[in-house]
This record gives C-alpha cells, sequence and structure tokens, in this order.
C-alpha cells in the first residue's frame, strides 16, 4: 500500500468512497467535501493502481487541521486508516506543527456509526479538548479532537 498526493482522478474515486459511507456522510457532508477536496490538500492509500482510503487536510495558525478521512467499508479495521494518519503526524512533524486537530460528532450525540470514528481517533492519540455548539440550523454539535505532536 502506498500513500501520496491525490490526483484529480484519486480525487474521483476518493469522492466515490464516501459517497458509499452514508452512514457517516450525508449529501450537504458530499457537497462540503468536494468543495474542501478543491482547496486543500488529499492524500490516498492505493493498493494496485485502486484508492483504497483518503485523508484530507490544511494548516492553520501552527496546526495540522484533519478535515474528512474515510476508507473502503470492505476493507475498515485493515490499518489503512492507521497508515492515514501516520503519514500526516510525519508531515506535521516535519513543519514542526503542534498538534492535529480533528472535528467530530460528540458522544452526548448517540448513533452508532461515530462511535466507532470516536474509537478509532482515541486509539490513534487523540483526546477531546473542546464542545462545540452549533451555531446555525442545521448543523450538529460538534466535538474537537486534539493529538498533540511530540
Ligand atoms: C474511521 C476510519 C477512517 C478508520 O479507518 P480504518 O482503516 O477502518 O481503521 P484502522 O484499521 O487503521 O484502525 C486502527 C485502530 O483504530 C481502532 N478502530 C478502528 N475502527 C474501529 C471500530 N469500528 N471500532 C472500534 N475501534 C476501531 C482499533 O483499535 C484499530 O486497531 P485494531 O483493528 O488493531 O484494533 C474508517 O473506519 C472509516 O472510513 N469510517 C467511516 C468514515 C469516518 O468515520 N470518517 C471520519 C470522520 S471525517
Amino acid at each position: 500500500m502506498k500513500i501520496r498526493q491525490a490526483t484529480v482522478k484519486d480525487k474521483k474515486e476518493a469522492m466515490a468512497i464516501a459517497k458509499s459511507l452514508n452512514e457517516w456522510f450525508n449529501k450537504d457532508g458530499i457537497k462540503n467535501m468536494a468543495i474542501d477536496f478543491k482547496m486543500n490538500h488529499v492524500i490516498v492509500a492505493k493498493e494496485k493502481k485502486k484508492v483504497l482510503g483518503f485523508l484530507s487536510y490544511t494548516t492553520y495558525s501552527g496546526k495540522m487541521l484533519l478535515l474528512w478521512m474515510g476508507v473502503y467499508k470492505g476493507i475498515q479495521r485493515s490499518g489503512v486508516g492507521k497508515a492515514l494518519v501516520d503519514w500526516l503526524v510525519k508531515e506535521s512533524k516535519r513543519f514542526k506543527l503542534y498538534s492535529i486537530e480533528v472535528e467530530t460528532l460528540p458522544e452526548e450525540d448517540i448513533y452508532k456509526p461515530y462511535e466507532r470514528t470516536r474509537a478509532f481517533y482515541y486509539k490513534n492519540g487523540f483526546e477531546r479538548v473542546l464542545y462545540k455548539k452549533a451555531r446555525v440550523k442545521g448543523w450538529d454539535d460538534q466535538i474537537v479532537l486534539e493529538k498533540k505532536i511530540k
């Protein structure tokens, strides 16, 4: 498996994976992800020329922001997500950034699929640091998780 910056074709494959993960990403999420893919970095994990998973990121004020990630459902839990986060940790070290931050749904919002998402982030060294109340109708409350870069 190789991790590299996504080409336009890779981004299309990554969007197809995102659309198939419909327990996590709804129509608005997919629409916003398409914009974020255009404006920010996207890396993909590939094997035999096929995209298995993706991660989109940017930086802001000394922090790495993990915007979106997803792994093809048929191969979740086989280390692809961890490999993508490990790549981001190395990139954060290269730029001497303080941390990686990601937003996700809180424990208070009972919904099974995101329990698994949080389990993944916690296992990979992220800690809950902030609760963000939704400010706009239709938005969800979010928590900010942080992984300090040592
Ligand atoms: C979250 C996600 C990216 C993780 O990728 P993955 O390739 O499945 O994860 P990995 O195989 O690298 O898991 C690494 C560790 O995280 C933990 N973990 C991962 N998935 C888990 C789950 N469903 N339940 C509990 N722990 C989990 C485990 O400890 C796992 O190690 P182990 O399998 O040796 O026990 C992937 O499951 C996914 O695409 N989810 C749907 C979309 C999503 O939630 N995206 C993030 C929000 S933007």
